[in-house]
């Protein structure tokens, strides 16, 4: 039994071999993300970060989702006659676990795309660091289709990993794409058939977790800041990346792989990872 198990309604998680799987839990509602969902993800991210059995989170949905998006009655609908300062707090509270959290996440994620996936699924797709989804999983930006344009962080998402032809295609017609086409124009990493999904996720998750983690989030969380960044601020940004993780890293990592790779001549680091044991 998960020690997790009944601690959340709408998501479920499981932890196994150093992987915390992340299901988004409705299936009935195709995963919509309801002021609650969004509300219980911010408290799972939180919990699993603290998880030392966890090295990589994997975001997935429950039955044939991934997410349909944002809830339409529950988060659109229920929440329109409520006060304005109340909207405030439950938009609030679907981005700061949608990327606020999830794009600068200290451990490694991956989206795991499995089946439907759609407008505000978005935002969280993106701010995982890999995404891999089965060929056959449905996306669209449908936004258009019952008369709103994209909101949250779902426009800004596509600028940050497909073309603008591309995006503006999708966005402005609302008609869907595979997980085979979404791979070609790099919204994920790649598409598999729906049978090797989890077999290919777990695969990357292990690879992931083998690297040294302090390192692995200095060198994530560099990547995404400085492309908002110039080059001059890159640079510093990097480097004092670069600096902090020697201090914070218990393994002391540089130092090891220096040493087998110059003394030693036991790794070659263009090909392998240092010895982390021993
Ligand atoms: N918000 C709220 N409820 C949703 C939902 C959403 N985004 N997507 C699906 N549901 C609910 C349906 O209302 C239905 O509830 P009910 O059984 O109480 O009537 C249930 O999930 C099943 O939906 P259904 O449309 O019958 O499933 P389907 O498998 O035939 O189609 C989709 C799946 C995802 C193609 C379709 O549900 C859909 O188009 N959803 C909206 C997607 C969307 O535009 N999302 C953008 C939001 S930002």
């Amino acid at each position: 039994m998960s020690a997790y198990e009944g601690l959340w309604t709408t998501v479920r998680v499981e932890v196994e071999d150093e992987i915390g799987w992340v299901f988004f839990n409705r299936p009935e509602k195709r995963n919509a993300m309801s002021p609650t969902l969004n509300r219980e993800m911010r408290d799972v991210l939180e919990t699993l970060e603290q998880d030392a059995s966890v090295k990589v989170l994997v975001l997935t949905g429950a039955g044939e989702s991934w997410t349909a998006g944002m809830d339409l009655k529950e988060y659109f609908r229920e929440v329109d006659q409520a006060p304005e300062i109340f909207q405030e707090k439950i938009r609030r509270e679907a981005s700061l676990w949608q990327w606020k959290l999830l794009r600068m996440y200290s451990k490694p994620t991956i989206a795991m795309v499995n089946g439907w996936c759609f407008g505000g699924g978005f935002s969280p797709l993106v701010a995982c660091d890999l995404a891999i989804a089965s060929e056959s999983a449905v996306f669209g930006l449908s936004e258009i289709n019952w008369g709103i344009p994209p909101g949250n962080l779902v426009s800004k998402a596509l600028a940050d990993t497909v073309g603008q032809r591309k995006a503006l295609e999708y966005i402005m017609t609302g008609e869907t794409f595979t997980g085979r086409q979404a791979a070609e124009m790099g919204l994920v990493n790649k598409a598999v058939p729906l049978g090797q999904l989890r077999e290919e996720t777990v695969a990357l998750a292990r690879k992931l977790a083998a690297k040294n983690p302090v390192v692995l989030r200095a060198a994530k969380h560099g990547f995404k800041r400085c492309r908002e960044l110039t080059w001059e601020q890159s640079e510093d940004y990097l480097y004092a990346k670069l600096d902090q993780s020697q201090l914070r890293d218990p393994e002391h990592g540089r130092e090891k792989g220096l040493k087998q790779f110059l003394d030693e001549k036991s790794i070659k680091p263009g090909l392998e990872s240092y010895r982390r044991q021993g």
